[in-house]
């Protein structure tokens, strides 16, 4: 399968131009019916808030963002959530994998996934959790790329139509002596 050739970048702080494109990616994800926390009607300055509230917590080291980006802009991103409790200075939640439509199938979703692992060994994290919709997109792509699936949750969260959504967690260790798999 080819590589993708969009080029991905950790993002240290977001600049205005950046929230702007990270919020069209999201836009685009819950209006093509991606449960990703919000649901439809999903207005513009929802997705800058939600935005917003992110380039605070990377200014306090709380989060790590990668962005892919092709010639309209960015198109994908994934985020880790570094600012967990005392006990589990080890582990990091990935959240809001989004890859827009424009971009999808092409591998950028599995390269997002990679690099997201390589950031958190960087970040001195060994071990990832993260929850999908049951039966989705993302869950194969997360099983495919060797995260252990841990069970399924009926009736979890809803789609961005307002139907219900059962959620499947997974896990995977990233010690920096494990070679990635796939
Ligand atoms: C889930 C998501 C991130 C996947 O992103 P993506 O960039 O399409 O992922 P990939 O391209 O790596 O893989 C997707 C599919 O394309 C296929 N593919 C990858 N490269 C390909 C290529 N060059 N040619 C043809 N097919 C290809 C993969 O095999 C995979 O196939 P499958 O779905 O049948 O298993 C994307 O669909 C998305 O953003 N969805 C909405 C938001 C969402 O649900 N996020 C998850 C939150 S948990």
């Amino acid at each position: 399968m080819n590589r993708p050739t969009i080029p991905l970048r950790r993002l240290h702080a977001l600049s205005e131009r950046e929230i702007e494109g990270l919020a069209d990616v999201l836009v685009d994800c819950v209006e093509g019916g991606a449960s990703v926390s919000f649901v439809l009607p999903f207005p513009r300055e929802k997705a800058l808030e939600f935005w917003q509230r992110v380039a605070r917590d990377l200014d306090e080291g709380k989060r790590a963002v990668l962005v892919a980006e092709d010639a309209l802009g960015i198109c994908g991103t994934v985020q880790l959530v570094l600012d967990l409790p005392d006990n589990q200075p080890h582990r990091a939640d990935l959240v809001k994998m989004l890859v827009h439509r424009r971009a999808r199938r092409q591998g950028l979703g599995a390269a997002l996934m990679r690099a997201a692992e390589s950031t958190a060994r960087d970040c001195g994290k060994t071990l990832l959790v993260l929850d999908a919709v049951t039966g989705g997109d993302a869950e194969r792509l997360y099983a495919r790329l060797g995260w252990t699936r841990v069970g399924s949750i009926p009736n979890y969260a809803l789609m961005p139509d307002g139907s219900p959504c059962g959620t499947t967690y997974f896990y995977r260790s990233v010690d920096k002596h494990r070679a990635h798999t796939p």
